[in-house]
């Protein structure tokens, strides 16, 4: 039977009767009408339907919409203001990263989350033999971006917008 929850998404906070066993990816979707973020394999392989939650990059095909009451979630439809892209939407746009923009969305908020990750320090079990420099180095950003994947391969785009737009 279906759990009335609250959840803060992009600063507001949306009431919804969900299912448990739903997904948080489509509950952002079909509850509350936030398309943005997509689907593309709904196993946690292909990055489409990644959000932040408390400012963290994760896939929300993964998780369920229960779990995250109370949670600050921010999905593609929170950047920017009204009517004007964020500087890293602007970025991508600037650098074409990306070809058909389905898996768009997820790219953007990913790379949102490394770039606050490395704000705050890179997390040191991911360093592997990249060393621990806190640079934003295509090596880093590949390995680090690996999580999302896209089928038209627009990557030197993706990793020109987010060189650019990094800190
Ligand atoms: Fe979630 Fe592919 S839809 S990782």
């Amino acid at each position: 039977s279906a759990m009335k929850i609250t959840l803060n998404v992009n600063g507001e906070a949306r009431s919804l009767d969900v299912d448990p066993r739903v997904a948080l990816l489509d509950a952002l979707r079909t509850h509350l009408d936030l398309t943005g973020s997509k689907k593309g394999c709904d196993h946690g392989q292909c990055g489409a339907c990644t959000v932040l939650v408390n400012g963290r990059r994760i896939n929300s095909c993964l998780t369920l919409a229960v779990m995250h009451e109370g949670d600050e979630i921010t999905t593609i439809e929170g950047l920017g203001e009204p009517g004007s892209l964020s500087p890293l939407q602007k970025s991508f746009v600037k650098h074409d990263g990306y070809q058909c923009g389905y898996c768009t969305p997820g790219q953007i908020m990913s790379a949102k989350g490394m770039i606050a990750e490395f704000n705050m320090g890179w997390p040191s079990n991911v360093t592997d033999d990249l060393g621990t420099a806190p640079d934003f180095t295509e090596a880093e950003i590949k390995e680090r971006m690996s999580g999302n994947l896209c089928r038209c391969s627009a990557y030197p785009g993706i990793c020109h917008a987010i060189r650019e737009a990094a800190p």
